[in-house]
């Protein structure tokens, strides 16, 4: 069974692991322990074992962003991310969701699609060369308000 928490102390380590296949070890580590500090930290665990992360930050333009999603890779394609997402939608006010992804990541663009994200727009110029593109969700408001995806 797949639980969703929010991240501890001791889950930096596991963290940073998966976060480092997507930006490289330093950078992964300051992502983890600012998005930890901010309390803007998801991890996924079975078994005991954390199998996925989602990092995310809610001052973004009055907005969420997601600046992290990996699942490990034995748990991939079985819902994880799925589950981190819907996780976070129920835990965020702000009813404009924004994620991202290199656009050479066609994996991540396919999930995008399938979680309900809609195109919208691109970052130039950053140091891993290809553009990142953004994915915008609109989320409307849950019975007891809290927003919930209009699309799953
Ligand atoms: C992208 C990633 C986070 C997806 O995680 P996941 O747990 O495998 O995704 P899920 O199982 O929740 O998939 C949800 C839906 O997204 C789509 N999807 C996910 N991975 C896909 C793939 N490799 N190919 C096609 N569609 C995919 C599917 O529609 C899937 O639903 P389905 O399996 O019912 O068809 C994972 O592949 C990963 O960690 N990749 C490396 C890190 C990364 O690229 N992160 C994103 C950029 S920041």
């Amino acid at each position: 069974m797949i639980e969703v928490r929010p991240a501890e102390l001791d889950d930096v380590a596991a963290c940073v692991e998966l976060a480092a296949g997507l930006a490289g070890p330093p950078r992964s580590r300051l992502l983890v322990q600012g998005a930890l500090e901010r309390r803007e930290l998801l991890v996924a665990e079975a078994g005991g074992e954390v199998i996925g992360t989602l990092a995310y930050r809610t001052d973004w333009f009055g907005c969420s962003l997601v600046t992290l999603v990996s699942v490990r890779g034995d748990w991939r394609r079985r819902g994880v991310a799925r589950a981190l997402y819907r996780a976070l939608e129920v835990r965020i006010s702000s009813p404009r969701l924004f994620s991202s992804t290199p656009e050479t990541n066609a994996e991540a663009i396919r999930m995008h699609g399938a979680l309900g994200f809609t195109p919208s727009g691109y970052v130039d110029n950053l140091p891993q060369g290809a553009r990142e593109l953004l994915f915008y969700k609109r989320l409307e408001p849950g019975a007891d308000g809290s927003p919930t995806s209009s699309v799953l």
